[in-house]
């Protein structure tokens, strides 16, 4: 039973003397991947480029693809009938549910109430989060408020896409890069170390990096060179998502006053791993240490990093008790992270 509902833990995350500090902790994970793949060598078919120059400027191989009619809330379901399975709670258990996402089945209802109708948890708070690629990290930062505060006993989060949708499949800048996928986790309230703090990010001022330009006043007309399409100034996003992100890590940690060499592993969103390889570096992180997924999964957007963690916790290489740094930047540009004990 949880004492003490306030969150007073001194800045490292230590409980200060005489307080038992509530955390939000990690009770299970979950992921899904739609069957479809599509290799770099099927690209090749459809536009200008070669599985060499994929791999080289990106370390993507593959990436899967929803089906015909398959939406982002049945992606999510299966991620957290999963996640909720392994936490061991049912969907009486839920008190809140919250989606990240940037491809919503309907503008409304949210994707988090579509998941929570099918799953049979109606009644709870249900909503979505749009940061874009950090939805997940935005999600998690939501519901971790609502845990800690004792608010919710047993939130679901999910981060769930399929931005292949939303791609032109005629520019090859953008439509290797991308997938489909979802993850989820089940937090609860624990007196034992759980998320220690997460920090989030966005910067308005940088719209025209990533951007999709459709909406209910600009409209949902999809033609050629307009329409439903992802816009994106690759190049430059990089720079900025490289430095996002190493102020990010940095950010974090220094909140928590833990140094570099802490850390076990590193759960990053995965766009590109290039951008992976610079984060790690600047953290001081050998490869070993960092969770990949991008070379099979693309860039899966709010779902990737809970499907690395996923995939980590699931084949054994993250335990129980380790340090974890989450990250991920996205369009807005958002970004942010989450630094936990699983
Ligand atoms: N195949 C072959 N050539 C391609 C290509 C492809 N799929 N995509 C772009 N090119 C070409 C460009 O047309 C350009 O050709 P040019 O020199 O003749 O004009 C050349 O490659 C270099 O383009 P550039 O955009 O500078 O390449 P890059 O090394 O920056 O790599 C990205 C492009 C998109 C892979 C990279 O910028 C990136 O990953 N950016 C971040 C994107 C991201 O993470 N988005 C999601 C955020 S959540």
């Amino acid at each position: 039973r949880v004492r003490c509902r306030a969150w007073r833990a001194a800045p490292s995350g230590l409980p200060r003397e005489g307080l038992t500090v509530l955390y939000s902790r990690i009770a299970g994970t979950g992921s899904y991947l739609p069957d479809r793949v599509l290799s770099n060598a099927d690209l090749e078919r459809i536009v200008d480029t070669t599985d060499a120059w994929i791999q080289e400027r990106t370390g993507i191989r593959q990436r899967h693809v929803a089906a015909d009619g398959q939406t982002t809330a049945d992606l999510a379901e299966m991620a957290a009938l999963r996640a909720m399975e392994a936490a061991g709670v049912t969907a009486a258990d839920i008190d809140m549910l919250v989606v990240g996402t940037t491809t919503p089945d309907l503008i409304f209802p949210s994707t988090a109430c579509l998941v929570q109708a099918r799953l049979g948890a109606n009644g709870c708070a249900a909503f979505d989060v749009n940061a874009a690629c950090s939805g997940f990290i935005y999600a998690l930062s939501m519901a971790d408020k609502f845990v800690r505060s004792g608010q919710s006993k047993c939130a679901l989060v999910i981060g769930a896409e399929t931005l292949t949708r939303m791609i032109d499949w005629t520019d090859r800048g953008t439509c290797v890069l991308f997938g489909d996928g979802a993850g989820a986790v089940v937090l609860k309230p624990s007196e034992e170390t759980g998320i220690l703090s997460t920090h989030l990010h966005a910067d308005g001022g940088y719209k025209e990096l990533l951007f999709n330009p459709v909406g209910v006043s600009a409209g949902f007309i999809d033609e050629p060179g307009h329409g439903v399409k992802v816009k994106m100034i690759g190049n430059e996003l990089f720079k900025v998502a490289v430095r996002a992100l190493a102020r990010t890590a940095e950010e974090a940690l220094a909140a928590n006053e833990l140094p570099q060499e802490a850390l076990d592993w590193l759960v990053p969103h995965q766009a590109n791993l290039r951008i992976i390889t610079a984060t790690a570096r600047h953290l001081g992180l050998p490869m070993e240490r960092v969770i990949v997924t991008v070379d099979r999964h693309g860039n899966t957007s709010s779902g990737s990093v809970p499907l690395a963690l996923d995939e980590a916790v699931r084949d054994g290489r993250i335990q129980r008790g380790q340090l974890l740094l989450m990250e991920a930047f996205g369009g807005g540009i958002t970004w942010g992270s989450a630094l936990l004990r699983y």
